[in-house]
Order: C-alpha cells, then structure tokens, then sequence
C-alpha cells in the first residue's frame, strides 16, 4: 500500500507489513492507554493527561497510514451487500466503533486540556467520561484484533 513498507509482514501470519505493524502498536497503545489511567487514579494528571493525548494523536496516524487507506480499498468497494461475510462485517463494525472512539476521545482531550469550548458544551463528570472512553476503545481494539484474525488467520485454517 504504501511505498516505503516493506510488503511481507513479521508476525508470521501473512498478513501485510502494515498490518503486523498496526496490530503491534495498537496493543502497546491500548496498555499506555491503562497505565495513562492508573497514573489519573493516582492523582498525577498532567502525566495522564499528556499520556493519553499522545495515544489519541499517534492513533490518528496509524489510522490516516494504515486503516483509513485498508478500509477503502478492501471493504468500501463491497459496501453495501456484503454484511452477511465476516471479512467485511468486522472491519465494518470495527471501523464504526472506531470511529466514535476517536471522535470521543478528541471531544474530551477538548474539554479536558482547553477552554475552547462554550461551558455548556463540556461536561463535569470527568470519570464518567473517560471510563466510558477507554472501555470503547477496549472495545474497538478487540474488534481490530477480530478484523485481524477474520482477515488474516481464518481463511487459512
Ligand atoms: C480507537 C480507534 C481504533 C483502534 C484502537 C483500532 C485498532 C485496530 C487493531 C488492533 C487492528 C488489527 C491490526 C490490523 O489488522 O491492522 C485494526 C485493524 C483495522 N482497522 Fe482499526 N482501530 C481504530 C480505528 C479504526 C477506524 C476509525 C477505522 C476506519 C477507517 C479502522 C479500520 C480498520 C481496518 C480496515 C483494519 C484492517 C487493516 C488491515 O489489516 O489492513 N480502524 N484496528
């Protein structure tokens, strides 16, 4: 896909380079994002704060590199009648949660580390918030996990 990777992945499953990649940084991001939220239980909420906007910024890359780019070359061409295959579905509903997760997570880096919006569009609760955040994003990176394995190790079993 993109010129200056390599083509064969490094996980030994066939999976393209960017993809082994993506999932390798993912993981690593998702365990940031929970250490990020042990530093906040711990009152140390600049470090959370840089913490998970670094996670929420590097996030945007690898889906503007990698994701966005797979998605519309792999699954949008076979939109909308191919829901019924898993290949797609998942990426689907993947892609969907991923999404609101990213646009949820910028919303509150926003409120949270800004004044640039009206006070009644911010919220108070911030645990609220932020708990509902980092289970979504749980959630989406397991459903990346599930778009990797319906992609690159099921049809091969
Ligand atoms: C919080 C945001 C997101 C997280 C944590 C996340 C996580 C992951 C993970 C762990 C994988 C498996 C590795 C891989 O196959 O590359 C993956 C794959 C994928 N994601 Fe996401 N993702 C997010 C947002 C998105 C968005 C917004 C889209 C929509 C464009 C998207 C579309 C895809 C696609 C198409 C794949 C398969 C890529 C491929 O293997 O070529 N993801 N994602």
């Amino acid at each position: 896909m993109l010129a200056f990777f390599p083509i064969k992945g490094f996980l030994g499953t066939g999976a393209t380079f960017e993809a082994d990649l993506n999932l390798v940084v993912q993981v690593i991001m998702g365990a940031a994002l929970i250490a990020g939220s042990l530093l906040a239980k711990r009152k140390r909420y600049t470090a959370h704060g840089i913490c998970q906007t670094t996670v929420l910024l590097l996030n945007l890359v690898m889906i503007g590199l990698v994701m966005w780019p797979s998605f519309q070359q792999q699954v949008r061409p076979a939109l909308p009648k191919v829901f019924h295959k898993w290949y797609y579905a998942a990426a689907i509903i993947h892609a969907l949660l991923g999404v609101t997760a990213e646009l949820l997570g910028l919303y509150i880096v926003i409120v949270a580390g800004t004044n640039m919006l009206p006070q009644r569009l911010r919220f108070k609760n911030w645990k609220r918030w932020m708990r509902t955040e980092l289970m979504l994003w749980s959630i989406v990176v397991l459903t990346g996990v599930g778009t990797y394995y319906a992609w690159y190790i099921a049809p091969f079993r």
